[in-house]
């Protein structure tokens, strides 16, 4: 009788798979730098903390630095931010795809359909140059906020406020939301939360958008792949899943049945856990403290009081600490954004992330293809459909 023969993986030494890629460095980035052990978050070597503690930094400053590798002089910032400002207004035909979703989509779908919409009305949107992609990373990052208000408003039967150049970019994106000017410290915790979240090293969106672009596919295409990688629940959508859960609770007596029965149940409790930060986040740490103020000052301290309650169980139960996506929840809620809104307000900071990385790839391409560890049978044949 003939032997079994083996799988290529029984016939020699089964390689060592990097499951979820743990610990492969896939690429190199000057643009931000992701220090685990260190718990922080650099931008071209600034700690991100520098920025939230200086009342005079913005989103702007971030995206030029990202950008431009080095923070701009004031008259650099001004041109800067008035070159965002016209790229922010909506072509009436964009406007008139997002009135033809149904309103029942998700933003987040909504937002991955008009990131590819965007490339089909830009007449070089194939285009994969770095030179030509640069003002399409400034049509993509101004423009995203300008879609997610215009959705936000049609989904409740309102008019889209068109943009206003002349203002700066959170101020703008409130007032494109509220319709109506937003007070100087929702427009400050938001432009923290647009500061903080612009990027992050290899993260699971951006390693997304670095594939698309290492086919030599445009930007649009990086960027759609992006904001689908960033829907999942493990990566941006955690801050909707943890807010969902702290209206949940409810109530900070019940925080330690709650999550204790998620753990029992084997459940990851959203907002917690990162795959680099094992200590803490340095972004969770800022969030904290905006969350504590915005709270303080909307006179309602519960969701406080319940997060700080299902961190602490976490931390005892399972040593496990909240991430960047946690304590963010309850300053957007403060915000007036709707909660099935948040992963895309994630989106309209990350883009100046998602943008620099396809460039930085742009400019030193090499296709990325893995192999993988191929475990199914071998020696099978063809067996035509009637004799099978
Ligand atoms: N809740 C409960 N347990 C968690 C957890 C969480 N949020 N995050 C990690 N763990 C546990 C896992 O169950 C696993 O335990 P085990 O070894 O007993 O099986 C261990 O910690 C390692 O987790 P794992 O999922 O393998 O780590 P990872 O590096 O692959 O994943 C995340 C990192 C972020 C995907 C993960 O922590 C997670 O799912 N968090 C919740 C979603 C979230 O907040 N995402 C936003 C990230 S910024």
């Amino acid at each position: 009788m003939s032997q079994p023969i083996p799988t290529p993986s029984e016939a020699k030494e089964a390689p060592k798979v990097a499951k979820g890629l743990e610990g492969v460095i896939a690429a190199q980035t000057s643009l931000s730098h992701v220090d685990g052990p260190g718990s922080q978050l650099y931008y071209r070597g600034i700690p991100v903390r520098e920025f939230i503690e200086s009342e005079s930094s913005s989103f702007e400053e971030v995206v030029y630095l990202l950008w431009n590798g080095r923070l701009p002089k004031q008259n650099e910032l001004d041109s800067f931010r008035a070159e965002l400002g016209k790229h922010r207004p909506l072509r009436p035909e964009l406007i008139q795809h997002i009135r033809n979703l149904p309103k029942t989509s998700h933003p987040m779908a909504m937002l991955r359909t008009l990131s590819s919409v965007m490339g089909i009305y830009d007449p070089d949107g194939d285009g994969y140059h770095p030179e030509t992609s640069w003002p399409k990373a400034f049509a993509l990052t101004a423009q995203f906020a300008s879609v997610i208000a215009a959705f936000f408003r049609i989904r409740q039967g309102l008019e889209p406020i068109p943009a206003d150049p002349d203002l700066a970019h959170a101020e703008d994106f409130l007032r494109m939301m509220h319709g109506r000017t937003p007070e100087r410290e929702m427009v400050r915790a938001l432009d923290a939360y647009l500061i903080l979240l612009a990027d992050h090293g290899l993260n699971a969106s951006t390693f997304a958008a670095r594939v698309t672009t290492g086919t030599q596919s445009d930007i649009y295409s990086a960027v759609t792949s992006a904001v689908g990688t960033l829907k999942g629940d493990l990566h941006g959508s955690a801050n909707q899943r943890a807010m969902e859960m702290i209206l949940d609770i409810g109530d900070p007596a019940r925080a330690e049945t709650y999550v204790g029965g998620l753990l029992d149940q084997k459940k990851k409790v959203m907002g917690f856990g990162h795959r680099i930060y094992k200590l803490a986040d340095p972004r969770a740490e800022a969030f904290r403290e905006i969350a504590r103020k915005l709270c303080e000052r909307a006179g309602n301290t519960r969701w406080m009081e319940i997060s700080n309650r299902v961190e602490k169980v976490m931390l005892e139960k399972k040593q496990i600490p909240c991430n960047v996506d946690f304590f963010s929840a309850s300053v957007l809620y403060v915000l007036g954004f709707p909660i099935d809104f948040f992963t895309t307000i994630f989106a309209a900071s990350r883009i100046a992330g998602w943008t620099a990385h396809v460039i930085e790839q742009q400019k030193d391409n090499r296709l990325i293809r893995p192999s993988a560890d191929y475990t199914g049978p071998m020696n099978q044949h063809y067996t035509p459909i009637g004799k099978r």
